[in-house]
């Protein structure tokens, strides 16, 4: 697939510039975002003065660990537009993650940043392969979620030939997908593979279509989803990581020339990894929390926001930028099942590990008295679905010994027949927590 890297000349000067040149770069555009939140921030030059430090206090990258966190909680209690460090009138465009309780979180674009957003996916595009030839499918919801307009605009910046489906209407995507012919997908990983199972209920081979790779994201994935993907669909996958805090999908991407973890644009924003208990910055390498600072962003610039994800940040290879590691969980996603940490990834990455079983599964979590319990549901592959109980019971049994070996916790399997786990249009659901809430 070497004819679909992108030519060195079509890579910007900063992409493969020095580490020394880089690090510069970043130094003066961090002193500009401190500075911007400072003065323009009142949220921001209230946590400043708490933590005892000013903007001129940076003088070089080291000095940046005394800067305070930003965290959900600040956009929560600024909530709508009070972290924006623009008026309202210079505000082009809003979205909104859902949040699972409480408000959402409201975002805010200037032009330039729409701008610089729409450069930064069509980089990470053509970091992934893609290039103006291609037809780009993407299944990402449009509306207040990130993910769509962020790749729409992207894709159209790079000359692509975008058809904006949005999620839903699964039949109907595998229709589309053929009349368009469409060579490339971006999704989040759980619904392309709704996708490709819709192809094979409808008796037609997910290979066969002119789908030549994909860019996944939104939610965890690990290499046996990457694999599933590749094979079913026949195509390259690569992985695409985002945030709407940050910008929204496009702030890494992988590079087909070396895949191994998405690269991270550092032009435009500064990662870190924390210990999520301490708040110590850890080394390269050293798995913690994933802390970013935007560097070029108008509208709402993010000083060492924590994003709550479990990362290593790897050295640079197709780039001169840092590569992050596969996120391996959220702090806020982990589960204590009677006092063994749990991250639901971890399970699904054994569900996918067994042939039998397909890679729709969800999680359910229920308290008796005192002790948690877990159930895990997950549906067989449809071919399958003959399958007699004493069969699934050795399925359940399998995948109940490599959760005990794996993770160290017992749990219930529940073999389901196809479409009895729960389907979503964009990121998947995996747990259900029933134990009751404390207050
Ligand atoms: O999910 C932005 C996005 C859209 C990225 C489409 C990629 C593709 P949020 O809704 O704010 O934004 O959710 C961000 O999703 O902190 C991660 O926990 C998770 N996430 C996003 N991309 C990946 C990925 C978008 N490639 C949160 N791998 C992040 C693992 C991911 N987790």
């Amino acid at each position: 697939m070497s004819f679909d890297r992108p030519l060195a000349s079509e890579l910007e000067p900063v992409e493969i510039a020095s580490r020394e040149e880089i690090a510069a770069l970043q130094l003066s555009r961090l002193r500009a975002t401190v500075k911007l939140a400072y003065e323009r921030v009142p949220h921001m030059r209230q946590k400043f003065a708490d933590a005892g430090v000013h903007p001129d206090d940076l003088r070089e990258l080291g000095d940046f660990a005394h800067f305070p966190f930003t965290t959900k909680e600040d956009l929560r209690t600024t909530y709508p537009y009070g972290m924006f460090a623009v008026p309202m009138d210079d505000i082009v465009r809003l979205h909104a993650s859902s949040g699972t309780t409480g408000k959402p979180t409201v975002v805010g674009y200037t032009q330039n940043d729409i701008d610089t957003w729409a450069g930064l996916m069509a980089r990470s595009i053509r970091a992934a392969g893609g290039s103006r030839s291609d037809i780009v499918h993407v299944t990402h919801g449009y509306g207040l979620f990130t993910g769509g307009l962020g790749v729409h605009y992207g894709a159209e910046r790079l000359g692509c030939t975008v058809v904006p489906i949005s999620g839903g209407q699964t039949a109907r995507q595998v229709q589309l997908i053929q009349d368009f012919k469409a060579t490339m997908i971006i999704g989040t990983p759980s619904y392309v593979l709704n996708i490709v199972d819709e192809f094979e209920r409808q008796g037609i081979d997910p290979r066969s279509t002119s789908l030549k790779r994909g860019m996944f994201g939104g939610e965890p994935w690990g290499e046996e989803t990457r694999r599933e993907l590749e094979t079913r669909l026949g195509i390259q996958a690569m992985d695409l990581y985002g945030l709407s805090e940050l910008i929204g999908p496009g702030v890494a991407a992988e590079c087909i020339e070396s895949r191994g973890g998405p690269t991270i644009w550092e032009d435009h924003f500064y990662p870190e990894i924390i210990d999520p208990v301490t708040g110590v910055v850890l080394p390269d390498g050293e798995e913690g929390e994933l802390v970013f600072t935007s560097l070029t962003k108008e509208a709402l610039p993010m000083v060492r926001y924590r994003t709550r994800d479990l990362a290593r940040l790897l050295p640079p290879t197709a780039r001169s930028f840092r590569r992050l590691g596969k996120i391996t969980g959220r702090t806020d996603d982990m589960l204590i099942i009677r006092g063994v940490n749990v991250f639901p990834s971890q399970i699904g990455e054994l569900v996918l590990k067994m042939p039998q079983l397909s890679p729709h599964y969800q999680l359910e979590i229920t308290r008796t008295g005192h002790l948690d319990e877990m159930a895990v549901q997950v549906e067989l592959k449809p071919d399958l679905a003959a399958l007699a109980a004493t069969g699934r019971e050795v399925v359940a049994k399998e995948l109940q010994h490599h959760i005990k070996g794996l993770v160290g916790i017992t749990t219930r399997v529940r073999i389901m027949d196809t479409g009895g786990v729960e389907r979503s249009t964009g990121k998947a659901r995996r747990v259900i927590d029933r134990r009751e809430k404390k207050t």
